[in-house]
């Protein structure tokens, strides 16, 4: 039998699933992992822990599938985006690996799109300089720990080092090589003009593949740590989100898609590639081979509701402790009990700063409007509100390039409680949808191991197989005008801080 696994390098752990050859999940295996931050505004991991997650998700899945690992026949990834792991010539990892939701390279941003310029950014890579980028980490590294830099020999995303630890070749694909802002995303290609400005050494980057495409084969010691047999093919794979995209199906123009894990994006798939003229959306690559995709990014989506849940919420904790209950159920149960709009709660979701639309690393999370009559539900649900608020600003810059919006899927963590996501459908005015797959990115991956060796012809065929809708939410005609209106107080609360954001940045 032909089995597949996906693995997905994430930022909360390691999952990998088992997909059979009807696209049926046989088994899932995960392992958690700590995130560091060592001071304000810094995001770390340790890369062996990303192996070691891998090795354990890996053997969990297997057994859970109840297959024998020889038979896995293709493997592919998905990975957090954005990771700056710093390899020497001996393949050390030289210090933790600096993520996509560390903030600390604000300077290094302004001193890229200065060199490069802030319009030739957008034609070489597609993109602006943000802080969560690869770019920046790398200039960081070089202007604040040079005897690091200088033995650099290799840059590798998060994923790609699972790769190097697997097969031993220094590999990656188009989709994740778009968030690092040396990636010609329209030629789909390494810009030597971003790496030669930038003083980056070509060598430096990995071989770059589409996201289906072999590009090397698991090695006997890989093998014996992992249970499976030496030799099976690993495909590209994907960034999350394209990875994710895949796995729900949005491999074609028209098709539009949310998610709310850690952090949240809107995504729509493109079959020419297009941009917003200012930046304030993502165009990467997609991993279906010559297509694209725009997004946009929420920092801290199902974060927020995370921190919350971690600092506001010890008895909630224990009571589903108690009664074998997600502690999720019980807050967003509490937010339905609140009325529509918090009785003028209004949450900013800017707690690790803020990507879509306001790229800004000194933004931070507000609880605006609170009064005596507020409670911990109201506050619940205000973060709700907030983060749908924050994925609406993403989904109208996506409409500028794509108009006809008229569903949505809907998936993550965040997205299981029918409650948010209806209030997603009220703030978009739009459907929302969710699919069979359940397993989002670690499901793309597995997809798209199956088409590297050949078991589908393309992705979109293996989508067209194996993903389908299973449940609808539609808008609520009179939350739609409440939503408006609340839409308009969040919206005006970003400019009045800026200011504020900015000189409290200065403070700590
Ligand atoms: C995308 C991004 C996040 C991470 C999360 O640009 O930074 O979605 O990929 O894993």
């Amino acid at each position: 039998m032909g089995l597949f696994l996906g693995i997905d390098i994430g930022t909360s752990g390691t999952k990998a699933i088992v997909v059979d050859e009807s696209g049926v999940v046989r088994g899932t295996g995960s392992v958690e992992y700590p995130l560091y931050t060592p001071k304000p505004n810094w995001a770390e991991q340790d890369p062996e822990d990303w192996w070691k997650g891998t090795v354990g998700a890996t053997r969990k899945a297997i057994e859970a599938a109840g297959v024998d690992g020889n038979d896995i026949a293709g493997i592919g990834f998905s990975g957090q985006m954005h990771g700056a792991v710093l390899l020497d010539s001996a393949d050390k990892v030289l210090r933790p690996a600096i993520l996509w939701c560390d903030q600390r390279t604000a300077a290094e941003c302004d001193e890229i799109t200065e060199r490069i310029g802030a319009r030739r950014l957008l034609e070489l890579t597609y993109n602006k300089a943000l802080a969560g980028f690869t770019a920046p980490k790398i200039v960081w590294v070089r202007n604040h720990e040079p005897d690091i830099y200088k033995n650099i020999r290799k840059v590798l995303l998060p994923k790609d080092y699972i790769r190097l630890r697997m097969t031993g070749e220094y590999a990656t694909e188009v989709s994740d090589a778009s968030g690092t802002l040396l990636f010609d995303v329209k030629n789909r290609t390494w810009s030597q003009e971003m790496l030669n400005d930038l003083e980056i050494p070509r060598d430096w980057m990995p071989d770059c593949y589409e996201s289906p495409v072999v590009s090397g084969k698991v090695t006997a010691s890989a093998a014996a740590e992992l249970g499976v047999r030496p030799g099976v093919p690993v495909v590209g794979g994907g960034g999350d989100n394209a990875a994710g995209a895949v796995g729900n199906g949005i491999v074609r123009s028209g098709l539009t898609w949310v998610t709310v894990g850690t952090s949240g994006v809107v995504f729509a798939h493109m079959d020419k590639v297009d941009l917003d003229e200012e930046g304030r959306l993502h165009t990467f690559c997609h991993a279906v081979p010559g297509k694209w995709h725009v997004m946009g990014v929420t920092l801290s989506a199902g974060g927020s509701l995370q921190w919350f849940r971690n600092v506001l919420c010890q008895p909630e904790r224990s009571v589903a402790e108690l009664i074998g209950k997600d502690v999720y159920e019980l807050i967003t149960a509490e937010a339905a009990t609140a009325p529509m709009l918090s009785e003028g709660l209004c949450f900013l979701p800017y707690l690790t700063g803020e990507r879509t639309p306001y790229p800004d690393a000194n933004a931070r999370g507000v609880f605006f409007g609170l009064s005596l009559r507020h409670t911990k539900a109201h506050m619940a649900r205000a973060i709700l509100e907030g983060v749908a608020f924050s994925l609406s600003d993403c989904l109208d810059l996506v409409k500028l390039l794509i108009p006809n919006v008229n569903e949505i899927r809907a998936s993550g963590g965040g997205a299981r409680s029918e409650f948010w996501r209806q209030i997603l459908a009220d703030v978009f005015d739009v459907k929302m949808t969710t699919t069979n797959a359940t397993e989002g990115p670690a499901y793309g991956a597995a997809l798209l191991a199956a088409v590297g060796v050949g078991h589908y012809d393309s992705v979109e065929s293996a989508c067209d197989q194996c993903v389908r809708t299973v449940s609808q939410l539609d808008p609520i005609k009179a939350n739609v005008k409440r939503y408006a209106e609340g839409k308009v107080l969040y919206r005006s609360l970003y400019p009045a801080l800026k200011p504020s954001f900015d000189m409290a940045a200065g403070l700590v």
